[in-house]
């Protein structure tokens, strides 16, 4: 036993409980109050100011007395603070949440989501085995998993809306896309990507493809878009095809959720399809030696479809064997040691 400030013997098990507050083994709990209160769209009813619990409760609809203990949960992790003796205002990290504008509201919903988290129920097997345990905890893999359940499928798409409006922003800076006539956007939905960028391509048109049950979910989503009546939407599969006739191949979060020969089919299949003179646009997470959340990223890739998120030279090497000349990855200002990439590459 270690003696503790006043010289006393600490029993081992006690030293082990203090650590818990450092261990801290539920964390999870985090992600899902974060998830509870952006399911019931708690920022938003705390965007014009400060609510009474039992306000709160009548507004999203719950049993006062559970809010109540909701509430100081949601407090403890930053979503709301507490003002007065039963009053709630819009903390830091709750401001992420709100449904309007720039917003992490529908990300925490998806990751914290069945499809993506009950995967990692089963890490210890995955690791043993190094394949995917979603037939086992899903009962089928995570893209089936999505057709079943279309409600949680909408919000998955819904997640990736904030990178795919950055990324449009970031390949029009970036890249010189004059003359581009047609983008095929592979596993593109929702298609908010390829709808950004058409819209700085005004004679250009786009081709998305994406698995059949969620080409509906993309067409409600960018159906308004100003640039939603130049895309053609294809329900395939990668695996498969990929539609010809491109000048513009995209790829965007795909590589990381397949494994290595899916992932050089797709990466030949977009060879195949396209023209000589052709670009292939590659949008990933890569891993460094640097920490970042893609390390955790490429844990929900092996968990969830036997994925790997790889490291931008393994990307550069993997479209360099599939017959693509002048890869390269694009310096975004600021952003060097980014875990997002963006690698460039030519069909010869
Ligand atoms: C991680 S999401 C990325 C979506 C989008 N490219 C983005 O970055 O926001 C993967 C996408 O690939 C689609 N997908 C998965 N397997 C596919 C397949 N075999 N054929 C076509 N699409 C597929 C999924 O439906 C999903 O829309």
């Amino acid at each position: 036993m270690s003696p503790d400030a006043k010289g006393m013997a600490v029993p081992p098990q006690l030293a082990l409980i203090h650590k818990l507050g450092s261990l801290q083994p539920h964390t999870w709990s985090t992600g899902l109050i974060l998830r509870g209160a952006a399911l019931l769209g708690l920022a938003d009813h705390l965007a014009d100011g400060p609510r009474t619990g039992a306000e709160l409760a009548e507004a999203t609809g719950t049993h006062p007395p559970s809010l109540a203990r909701f509430l100081r949960a949601c407090a403890m992790v930053g979503v709301v603070e507490r003002v007065g003796s039963d009053s709630y205002a819009l903390a830091e990290t709750g401001r992420l949440l709100v449904s309007d504008g720039p917003s992490l509201r529908a990300f925490v919903i998806a990751v914290n989501g069945p499809g993506l988290m009950r995967p990692w129920e089963q890490v210890d097997q995955a690791l043993r085995t190094g394949r995917s345990v979603a037939v086992d905890t899903l009962g089928t893999d995570l893209w089936s998993y999505y057709a079943r359940h279309p409600a949680e499928a909408f919000q998955f798409l819904e997640s990736t809306i904030p990178v795919s409006r950055l990324t449009a922003l970031l390949l029009t800076s970036l890249i010189d896309l004059s003359g581009v006539g047609t983008v095929v956007d592979v596993g593109g939905c929702p298609g908010v990507m390829l709808a950004d960028l058409l819209d700085s391509l005004p004679a250009a048109r786009g081709v998305l493809l994406d698995l059949p049950a969620m080409i509906p979910h993309a067409e409600k989503i960018i159906g308004s878009h100003p640039a939603a009546d130049r895309i053609t939407f294809t329900g395939g599969d990668f695996l498969a095809s990929v539609p010809e006739g491109g000048d513009l191949y995209l790829l965007k979060h795909i590589l990381g959720d397949c494994d290595e020969d899916a992932a050089r089919t797709v990466v030949g299949h977009c060879f195949a399809a396209g023209a000589p003179g052709s670009r292939l646009l590659l949008v990933d997470w890569v891993t460094s030696d640097e920490p970042s959340f893609a390390q955790v990223t490429d844990i929900d890739a092996m968990v969830c479809c036997g994925g790997r998120i790889r490291t931008g030279p393994e990307l550069i090497e993997m479209l360099a064997e599939a017959g693509y000349r002048q890869v390269r990855r694009l310096a975004v200002p600021g952003q060097e040691n980014d875990p997002l990439a963006i690698i460039e590459a030519v069909r010869p």
